[in-house]
């Protein structure tokens, strides 16, 4: 089932300097600053370690105004996301060198001012490996320094409640993978190729590896790249291609730019550097399929995968409702990831890619990508959903009868207590991404029994409809259920998706499976 078994497993592979043993868990040393840092500090920041190593910039500022915190208040991820702001958009100016791993880059963050009063410093998320040379805010020079991963700014006036907040953060460096993510599970960041390239995923953090950024999916925000790399070096990233406005790139260098104009999360947006191939077709509607294709002999097989795109966002279209983006295609690194995200639009897939993947990521387009977790918590409704995907997908396409299938599965897995230990909502920081691959299709699947073949549909189609470009709760979720449902389901809720045990009679037999 698409990445479940990947993502339990190995540590994603990591190619060049980011894969370097004996960097892991070091600190930016600042009297050598082009030192691949990539283990260095970890995701959530400052917690537990020593001042920080990365020099302060610009005046020692007394803030003007509050300080915004330095987490948006996720109690898995303490540090992850900030308080006192929200953004609507990044726009990141790189240009990148693949033979030396060196990024230099400018990021534009426009948003606006959520603090109750006056904001006088926030943070935004930002790797040490990436060194900070120069913060304004609102055309300003703002004081800044780097403290692990938060990047502290105090702008030279505090901002007011509802103001407009607008940063531009230049930086350079070698950016890496970001270590101590999702506790145990997988890293995230910026990984090297094969062949040199680089591709950029990871879930909860992997956009701080390369930008400064709010990082969190309770804020939601667009995004747009515009890369500059030498010849013959592509560039692609989530949402369409522009070339308005593209400024000529010097000599032996080629300038790419990408939009993803509907607001995502900021783990979901993605860039991938190398000498890939790429396949452009249509859906039925006319908007765009784009993929890329890693260099190599296995492209001949990522492209027949790729063929089924339209096919696969139709039947799952005819689930969901509409297609909720502008674009559609799939990233096929080749490379021997741990895992496959569902990066928006454009989902990035490993070397051991097949159908039910493509299926699995492409359900998360509706279910975790337009509409979006608010605490990690959360995630089934992204995981449980996308997992159950690849079942449609295969009752639809060749006739699978999943009644058969829950039922086998149920008789395998009844009698093991630690398949129920793990529940499917709340489960625990480091724990999101483990039974919600199993046990959460389960647990779909017992919920159509329980409500009914024409109110899942419902539930299917109408949540993702009514709640796209928005974040959401489980609890929302149960209710809407509920509501469509026409009665209470806390007990079979509880049963399902809160129970550390296997549910009990009458829930252990939805619908009379
Ligand atoms: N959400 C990814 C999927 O659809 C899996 C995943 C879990 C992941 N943890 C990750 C991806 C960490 C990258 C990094 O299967
Ligand atoms: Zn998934």
């Amino acid at each position: 089932m698409g990445g479940t078994a990947q993502t339990q497993g190995s540590l994603p592979t990591s190619v060049g300097p980011s894969g370097t043993p004996g960097v892991t868990g070091t600190r930016t040393d600042p009297s050598t600053p082009d030192l691949p840092v990539s283990g260095s500090g970890t995701a959530t920041g400052k917690s537990g370690t020593a001042p920080s190593a990365t020099p302060s910039t610009g005046r020692a500022a007394d803030p003007d105004g509050a300080a915004g915190a330095a987490g948006i208040g996720d109690p898995y991820y303490p540090l992850a996301g900030n308080g006192g702001y929200q953004v609507d958009s990044y726009d990141v100016t790189l240009t990148y060198d693949p033979a030396a791993n060196r990024l230099s880059a400018r990021t534009a963050v426009e948003g606006s001012v959520t603090a109750p009063g006056r904001l006088g410093r926030f943070d935004l998320d930002l790797q040490p490996s990436m060194r900070v040379s120069q913060v304004q805010v609102g055309d300003t020079d703002a004081a800044f320094r780097q403290d692990g991963a938060e990047l502290v700014v105090t702008p030279a006036r505090g901002l007011d409640p509802g103001a407009a907040l607008s940063v531009v953060v230049d930086y350079a460096g070698q950016p890496g993978e970001i270590r101590g993510g999702t506790a145990g599970a997988s890293g995230g960041g910026w990984y090297r190729t094969d062949s040199g390239g680089a591709v950029v995923a990871g879930e909860p953090f992997s956009a701080s590896a390369w930008y400064p950024v709010n990082e969190h999916p309770a804020d939601l925000a667009t995004f747009t790249v515009t890369a500059t790399v030498p010849t013959p070096w592509q560039v692609i990233s989530g949402g369409v291609r522009l070339t308005d406005g593209v400024v000529p790139p010097p000599a032996g260098m080629a300038t790419f730019r990408w939009a993803q104009r509907v607001p995502v999360a900021s783990y979901l947006t993605t860039v991938y550097i190398d000498r890939f191939s790429t396949e452009v077709g249509t859906l039925p509607d006319g908007r765009l399929i784009v993929s890329a294709f890693a260099p190599g002999s296995e492209a001949g097989r990522y492209r027949k995968l790729a063929a089924d795109t339209a096919r696969i966002v139709e039947v799952l279209a005819d689930h969901f409702g509409r297609y909720p983006f502008e674009a559609v295609g799939g990233i096929y690194t080749g490379q021997p990831l741990a895992f496959a995200l569902e990066t928006a639009t454009r989902p990035v897939y490993a070397d051991w890619v097949d159908t039910d993947t493509i299926v699995h990521e492409l359900a998360h387009q509706w279910y975790g990508d337009s509409v979006a977790v608010q605490r990690w918590r959360d995630i089934c409704l992204n995981e449980c959903l996308a997992s159950y995907a690849p079942l449609l997908w295969h009752e639809d396409v060749d006739g699978t009868d999943l009644d058969r299938w829950w039922t086998g599965r149920m008789k395998a897995v009844a009698g093991d207590a630690r398949f129920w230990r793990t529940p499917l909502v709340d489960m625990g920081p480091g724990r999101e991404f483990s039974s919600v691959y199993d046990r959460g299709p389960l647990a779909v699947h017992a919920l159509r029994k329980e409500i009914g073949e024409a109110a899942f549909a419902t539930v299917l189609r109408e949540w993702p409809t009514r709640n796209a470009g928005r974040t959401v709760t489980f609890e929302a979720w149960q209710a809407f259920v509920e509501q469509v449902a026409g009665r209470d389901l806390s007990g079979f809720f509880d049963a399902w998706f809160r129970g550390r045990v296997v549910p009990s009679d009458p829930y252990r037999h939805p619908g009379g499976l």
